[in-house]
């Protein structure tokens, strides 16, 4: 039997009975709000058409809606959310109720949102490049959030890692425009598909914590459209979402609030988008960052003064240029609601589904996580008899990550670790119940599974010599507000890996990181499993991978520097600089060759390259058939599953050169689960954007005459096919 499926990026694949294949599901742009009727943009008109001049104001800014001193505004009805906007009973307006979401509805300051289902970290979304676990984990969020009373969900993170330091990688999609943009606009179409509102943030180029309010970024038009704003574009399209976070940094001179270029030009000129722009939370610096394009001023009660309050309605009728924007701006945001159907479809406080919510997260888990290393001694015999589990708080439970996206999983963290004197510690570690111990213990009964603290490598390493198998669980946190320093492991925890591997090589090393880290005992270790931030099911998930119950199949949509060295920026710009100042950051270092393009452009070998990842089968590539066609190339391959288990891979093409000027591009990708000895044909189709350079000059994207080299390859760095073909010199369509 044969049978064809069409995805997207350009996906069509044919597979025989008995091969299960994973396809990424399509989504056209201008799906979400093509399903709404009737028309959200005639209904908007009419009802901004209604408002007096004091409802006019009403829309244009929210509050953080929290019981506590910051909050100017306490309003007795509104639920506790990141942000709030009354809505007006007398046209039928609903109120905006906004929660952080982008791994689960969030923790706001000290009051648990609702049973929020507590997804893995974004970056382990990313490392299973595949889009239906991005929408089944959304459409899960989504459904907690309407069953705690919010309409809107401040989601869809998806600026590009530039910096391996930063503190907020976690809740990213990784370095490359496609994954990121790809997976990004799956997840907003999964919350929009619920009936929620959600974002896209933060626009742009918000690529580090460190001095993340006052930094400056430079960088050449061509080079952001090309990498960052390509992001956006590519989930703005798949996901319409009905609004835009901006962002805290300067952008190329003005604040990113307050850029005519990124919100007049790039998002509403060009892209045309329909929704509206909110401003971070104590990203709007001027009332007049409304002429600029933002629509609407966020976490009021963080900015100096209420810009889009009071000082904008004083402009209403008066002058021009503000009376026309602010029937635009309401128009924009009741568009949005209306698209979102929070008017027809308002939330019902219930109880979530967290039997669904944590299949979502298990799934996600268990796909992302990443196998790096293995001498063999991976999927683990049930034989043995002394497992020596050390370090990472693995008796507890698993780490997570810190900030405004933190979720408190149902019935409460395993452990709050407070990193700050402040009552309410936006920033304190947390960890997820689920003890990774107990998991390891529930699969091997006939074995002694110790735990020691790790706190003592010496010690522990004594403790551990005679195990049979030892699993040492290392942890990074990261949060919102902070980048690391480096990227060694924190609390001498390569010291406790060296001693323990000095003494046992049957040692297996699990990173719970929020990013890449540095692993200077590499060699010693028998294995090494990245499983970032795994969430609710992290220790179900590692155990899963561990004993083999799960093949591993995530893959790396970041590269691990060998050394800091490697990277653009050695020395994180502002990292000693305690006070806020204006630090500049220069992205033209890199330009759009971010990450693994990066690595490739300046020949540098990597620790581990983007798109790496180890399965416990194997996969063979042949028959590379390349045919361009118009704008666009379509690489048809044969994958076959030549070990002996089953397995899910994820082949990447990548275009390697273009009209002779060498460069490494990602321009798609399958995700194929195949038994032993089964094969599988994919055709995956480029996204001309990707082979084309962004023309300053013409406002355009520009395809290069010439050949066309392209690769099939298991990563970055790890080439299986090659072949060549042309394409015409031209213009893309606007
Ligand atoms: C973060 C945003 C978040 C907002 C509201 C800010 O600190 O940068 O991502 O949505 O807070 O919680």
């Amino acid at each position: 039997m044969l049978s064809t499926v069409r995805a997207n990026p350009g996906l069509t694949m044919s597979y025989r009975a008995g091969v299960f294949l994973a396809a990424c599901l399509a989504a056209q742009p201008g799906q979400a709000f093509a399903q709404t009727a009737p028309d959200p943009d005639k209904q908007a008109i009419a009802l901004v058409q209604q408002m007096t001049p004091d409802e006019r104001n009403l829309l244009l800014h929210g509050f953080f809606s929290r019981p506590n001193a910051i909050n100017k505004l306490p309003q007795i009805g509104a639920p506790f959310a990141a942000g709030y906007t009354p809505g007006i009973a007398r046209l039928g307006i609903p109120q905006l109720a906004e929660s952080d979401a982008s791994l689960g509805v969030a923790w706001i300051n000290g009051k648990r949102a609702k049973d929020a289902t507590a997804l893995p970290s974004s970056m382990a979304l990313a490392a299973t490049w595949d889009m239906r676990i991005a929408y089944a984990g959304s459409a899960a969020i989504a459904q907690d959030a309407r069953a705690s009373g919010l309409n809107v969900l401040l989601a869809g993170g998806v600026n590009l890692t530039r910096e391996p330091r930063n503190g907020r990688n976690f809740e990213y999609l990784g370095e490359d425009p496609l994954l990121a943009g790809t997976l990004a606009g799956e997840t907003i179409r999964a919350i929009q598909d619920q009936h929620v509102m959600s974002t896209v943030k933060h626009f742009a180029l918000n690529a580090q914590e460190t001095q993340q309010s006052a930094i400056g970024v430079t960088i050449s038009e061509a080079a952001a459209r090309e990498s960052d704003l390509l992001a956006f574009e590519i989930a703005i399209e798949r996901g319409n979402p009905g609004a835009v976070m901006c962002s805290y940094n300067h952008f190329n001179g003005p604040f990113a609030c307050g850029s005519d270029f990124l919100l007049n030009k790039v998002l509403k000129q060009d892209w045309r988008y329909p929704g509206f722009v909110m401003s971070d939370w104590g990203a709007n610096h001027a009332t007049s960052d409304a002429l600029a394009g933002l629509d609407r001023e966020s976490g009021e009660e963080f900015d100096p003064q209420i810009y889009f309050g009071a000082p904008l309605a004083a402009l209403d009728g008066k002058d021009p240029a503000y009376t026309t924007r602010i029937t635009d701006m309401n128009r924009r945001i009741l568009r949005s609601m209306l698209a979102s159907h929070l008017f027809d479809d308002p939330p019902k406080i219930g109880t979530p589904d967290i039997v669904r919510g944590e299949a979502a997260a298990r799934t996600e888990a268990d796909a992302g996580i990443v196998l790096l290393k293995n001498n063999g001694i991976l999927p683990l015999l049930k034989t043995a008899k002394h497992i020596a589990v050390i370090g990472g708080y693995a008796n507890i439970g698993v780490m997570s990550g810190g900030g405004s996206s933190q979720v408190a999983p149902q019935n409460g963290p395993a452990l709050i670790i407070p990193t700050t004197m402040a009552a309410d510690d936006w920033q304190a570690v947390l960890l997820h119940p689920g003890a990774p111990v107990k998991a390891i213990a529930a699969r091997a009964p006939q074995a002694r599974v110790s735990f020691d603290t790790g706190a003592y490598p010496a010690f522990s390493a004594a403790r551990a010599k005679d195990a049979d198998v030892v699993i040492i669980f290392a942890t990074q946190w990261t949060t919102e507000g902070l980048d690391v320093p480096d990227l060694n492991l924190p609390n001498a925890q390569d010291e406790l890996i060296t001693a323990v591997t000095a003494v046992n090589p049957h040692t297996i090393v699990v990173l719970e990181t929020g990013g890449p880290v540095l692993m200077p005992w590499l060699d010693k270790a028998a294995a090494v499993m990245e499983a970032w931030y795994p969430g609710i099911k992290g220790a179900e998930a590692i155990a899963d991978v561990l004993f083999g119950d799960v093949n591993p199949s995530g893959r790396l949509p970041i590269t691990f520097p060998a050394s800091l060295d490697q990277t653009p920026r050695p020395v994180l710009d502002g990292l000693f600089d305690f006070q806020p100042s204006r630090t500049t950051v220069n992205y033209d270092i890199e330009g759009s060759d971010v990450g693994y393009r990066w690595y490739d452009r300046r020949g540098l070998t990597p620790l581990f390259p983007f798109g790496f990842g180890l399965s416990y089968t194997s996969f063979r590539y042949d028959d590379l058939q390349l045919r361009s066609e118009g704008n666009t190339i379509h690489a048809t391959f044969t994958i076959t599953n030549i070990g002996s288990r089953q397995g899910r891979d994820t082949p990447q093409v990548y275009v390697t050169s273009r009209g002779g000027a060498r460069g490494q591009r990602l321009i798609g990708w399958a995700n194929v689960e195949l038994a032993p000895g089964a094969s599988t044909k994919v055709t995956v189709d480029a996204d001309p954007r990707l082979l084309a350079d962004w023309s300053t000059q013409r406002q355009r994207w520009s395809l290069p005459a010439g050949r066309y080299d392209v690769t099939i390859n298991s990563s970055a760095a790890n080439v299986a096919l090659t072949g060549s073909t042309g394409l015409e010199p031209r213009l893309l369509p606007p």
